[in-house]
């Protein structure tokens, strides 16, 4: 199988590629990527010279440069996302440019030549769910997004189920929680802070750390998306999640102890505006009919992401210095 993965060159489509061509290796994978902030190439210098992967860098919004290479695959995995809430807030054009437009362009591409979609979603396009209830999101959960990141998600989706009702495209869907593990940019909480806590700076918890979610470890994530792949039902959404619910003081407490910190090193900051309090996923139905579940506890993924992120401390560092940007221009003019 020929799969054009888009946005490979971030943290999940990253992790994605690297499982995919070592549980496929019969299969191709081009990762088309803009390379924006959040895309890095140092992510794939393990692939770089294996002949099933190739990288092409462009927008996902350009159909010139979106049509031939949908043409060419069989089927299209959707990471490519603006994907940080905070920016969002400061920065919503970009977020509905490409999650909504840069979808809807691929989705006409997929549709011309008839080519297999698979959106990658998240469970913030559910909104928020009450602290200290039992309620959790599932399929059939009303859309409620509070973010632009999670208002232009909702929006991605809609467009990827309109495209199957109308006009009969072969979709799948999903929907996760929050992931964690390597090659995480050290913007989102978990990696920002196990990089401070290294460097041993402060974590700035907004406001009081009470806000919940579900934590799952990307490579978990990873196979579930090739469950659906593999076995998954056309026109079907299957929500993703890893029944390890965890305020985020309890995951700064967890940090500062695996990294030998005491409370001192927290800092509470200004909370955000609109901040979700709760997320929780009932996962039942992808168990149920595709055998899938989270292997790896919070407590196991924790401390892998914690010894990956001490083997690649200069990864970390080129992420917060920008140096990594440099570096992958580098590694581009060298490809052309
Ligand atoms: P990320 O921000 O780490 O990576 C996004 C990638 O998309 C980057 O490589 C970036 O360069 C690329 N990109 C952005 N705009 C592009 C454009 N216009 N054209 C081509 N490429 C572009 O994101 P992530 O955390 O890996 O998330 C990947 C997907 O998974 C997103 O769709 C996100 O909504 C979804 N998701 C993320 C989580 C999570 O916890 N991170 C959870 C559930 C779902
Ligand atoms: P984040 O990793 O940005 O993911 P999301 O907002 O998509 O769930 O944030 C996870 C939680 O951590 C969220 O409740 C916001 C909080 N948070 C902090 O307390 N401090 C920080 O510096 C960041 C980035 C997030």
């Amino acid at each position: 199988m020929k799969l054009l993965v888009t946005g490979g060159a971030g943290f999940i489509g990253s992790n994605f590629i690297h499982y995919w061509l070592r549980e496929h290796p019969e299969d191709s994978v081009v990762n088309l990527d803009k390379l924006t902030y959040a895309g890095n190439l140092e992510n794939l210098t393990e692939v770089e010279k294996n002949p099933n992967y190739q990288f092409v860098r462009g927008d996902i919004c350009d159909p010139e440069v979106v049509n031939p290479l949908v043409h060419e695959a069989d089927i299209v995995v959707h990471f490519a996302a603006e994907s940080h809430v905070d920016r969002s807030i400061m920065e919503p054009g970009v977020f509905v440019q490409t999650n909504a437009v840069g979808t809807q362009v691929l989705l006409n591409a997929a549709l011309e030549y008839k080519t297999r979609f698979h959106h990658v979603s998240t469970d913030e396009v559910y909104g928020s769910l009450k602290l200290g209830s039992d309620t959790k999101f599932d399929e059939n959960t009303r859309y409620d997004p509070h973010s632009p990141y999670s208002a232009s998600k909702a929006a991605s989706d809609h467009l990827v189920r309109a495209y199957h009702d109308t006009y009969g495209l072969p979709v799948t869907l999903s929907n996760c929680t929050n992931n964690y593990g390597p090659w995480h940019f050290p913007e989102k909480m978990i990696p920002l802070f196990i990089t401070h806590l290294l460097e041993g700076e402060k974590v700035p918890v907004y406001g009081e750390g009470i806000n919940v979610r579900d934590w799952l470890y990307v490579e978990d994530h990873c196979r579930a998306i090739d469950r659906i792949i593999t076995d998954g039902k056309i026109g079907e959404t299957y929500c993703i999640g890893g029944g390890a619910e965890k305020n985020n003081m309890e995951v700064t407490k967890l940090l500062l102890k695996l990294l030998g910190r005491d409370e001192s090193f927290i800092e509470f900051v200004k909370d955000r505006p609109g901040h979700d309090l709760r997320y929780a996923m009932d996962y039942s139905k992808i168990t149920k009919e595709l055998g899938w579940k989270p292997s790896v506890t919070f407590e196991e993924g924790i401390q892998k992401t914690i010894d990956w992120f001490k083997e690649h401390r200069e990864w970390a560092k080129r992420c917060t210095s920008g140096d990594y940007q440099k570096y992958y221009e580098q590694q581009y003019e060298q490809r052309q």
